[in-house]
């Protein structure tokens, strides 16, 4: 195992009276609050309405950015970072999921930086010093974005998706009422399930040795997502299934399971990639290309985690190294398949012309992986190998 720094200073509140605590977190918060939000669904379910009125209750002033679009835009990121300058704002409340929370984060390590925004995610991260506090009220179940310091964001100009990662921007505390998410659609539970699943491959598939308890913690987490993924797009409301996916969700990229160990990210780069130029719903794009990451980077090196994947995750009993590990990414497959994903890029509107260009968008910063060090050729590969 490797040496690492830990450190989740995030505050949760989890269950189905979490909005409770809600309240009592305001106590902190000192003048104008910025409360963002996405395309809608908050005010379709009533919650808008709950927020608003306990903000009121307090005499808490808040303005609102809202209309945050899935793949959520750098514009977005600068007109927030305006009202925080006019208004004056000094805490951010985002309601939402993975894209509300990451414009918020954006917004918070924008506002203290002197340059352009999106400076700080081609490659000035490190110039992010400071950042305004953040507290989030999560409604989907996907990213972790709720327990993490990452932000993604789209230049809708320059058809980039890129990411900064930084302790500044977890937030300090995030509510997670898995009742909040019965109104999801069976596609975006789905798409949110694949998204879990996937990060925790990113950071289970390593070559640092003796990892057993990141090891083991990433099989458990991904059984979950086997036993209850089918459980909540069936019955929405199934408490037992919202809650165990929510809270498999935040601990799949919290650091928990990447801490210690060398981690991947090759698909999420291909994905980001593809993402940024035909704005798909992420985990549609990840479900695509994992099983073919996986059989592209199979190889002697990699065979025996694959097979021991197969077996502690999908109890595949083959002794033969290489059948387990074929066998591992085929029930791989069939399992987003089974969630009611698409397994072809050009089922989803991208054009054959431009996988080149998705693959050198994709090396913008040089190769990626770890597991497999990916070149750009190699990405254009995995490319064609998924279209
Ligand atoms: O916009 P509204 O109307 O709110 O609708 C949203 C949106 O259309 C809807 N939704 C959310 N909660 C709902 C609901 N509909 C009904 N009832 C509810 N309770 O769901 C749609 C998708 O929302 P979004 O926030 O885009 O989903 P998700 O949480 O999957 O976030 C995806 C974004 O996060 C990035 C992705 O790339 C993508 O941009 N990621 C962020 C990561 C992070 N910060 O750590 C890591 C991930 O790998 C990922 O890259
Ligand atoms: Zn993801």
């Amino acid at each position: 195992m490797l040496d690492f720094d830990y450190n989740v200073p995030t505050r949760i509140h989890f269950g189905r009276h979490a909005m409770e605590k809600f309240e009592s977190e305001l106590q902190t918060v000192h003048g104008t609050v910025l409360l963002i939000y996405g395309g809608g669904s908050i005010k379709r379910t009533g919650l808008y309405e709950k927020i608003v009125r306990i903000l009121d209750d307090k005499n808490i002033a808040y303005k609102e950015l809202k209309d945050i679009q899935p793949n959520p835009r750098i514009s977005s990121v600068r007109k927030g970072i305006a009202l925080c300058q006019d208004y004056d704002v000094s805490f951010l409340l985002a309601v939402g999921g993975g894209s509300v929370i990451d414009c918020a984060k954006a917004i918070a390590a924008g506002y203290y930086y002197e340059g352009d925004v999106w400076d700080l995610f081609m490659g000035k991260e490190q110039a992010i010093k400071k950042a305004l506090p953040i507290g989030t009220i999560l409604t989907i179940t996907a990213t972790g974005s709720e327990m993490n310091g990452n932000a993604v964001i789209t230049n809708e100009q320059t058809q980039d998706k890129l990411a900064i990662h930084t302790d500044l921007l977890r937030p300090r505390f995030s509510i997670i009422d898995p009742t909040l998410t019965y109104t999801v659609s069976k596609h975006q539970t789905a798409a949110g399930i694949v998204d879990i699943f996937s990060h925790i491959l990113e950071q289970y598939f390593s070559h640092t040795t003796g990892t057993m308890v990141q090891d083991r913690l990433a099989e458990a987490l991904l059984t979950c997502c086997i036993h209850y993924g089918p459980i909540a797009l069936e019955y929405p409301k199934d408490y037992e299934a919202r809650s165990n996916l929510m809270w498999t969700s935040s601990l799949a990229l919290n650091g928990l399971l990447g801490c210690g160990k060398q981690t991947d990210w090759a698909t999420h780069g291909i994905e980001h990639a593809v993402s940024a130029v035909y704005d798909i719903t992420h985990a549609v794009g990840l479900a695509i290309l994992t099983p073919v990451w996986m059989e592209y980077v199979l190889s002697d090196e990699t065979m025996t985690q694959m097979a021991t994947y197969a077996k502690n995750v999908w109890g595949v009993g083959s002794h033969d190294p290489n059948v387990a590990a074929r066998e591992g990414i085929k029930k791989t497959k069939q399992y987003f398949i089974e969630l009611g994903m698409p397994t072809r890029l050009s089922e989803v509107g991208v054009a054959y012309d431009s996988l080149k260009m998705i693959a050198k968008k994709t090396t913008l910063f040089g190769g990626l992986g770890h597991f497999k060090k990916l070149s750009e050729k190699d990405v254009l590969q995995i490319l064609e190998q998924a279209y």
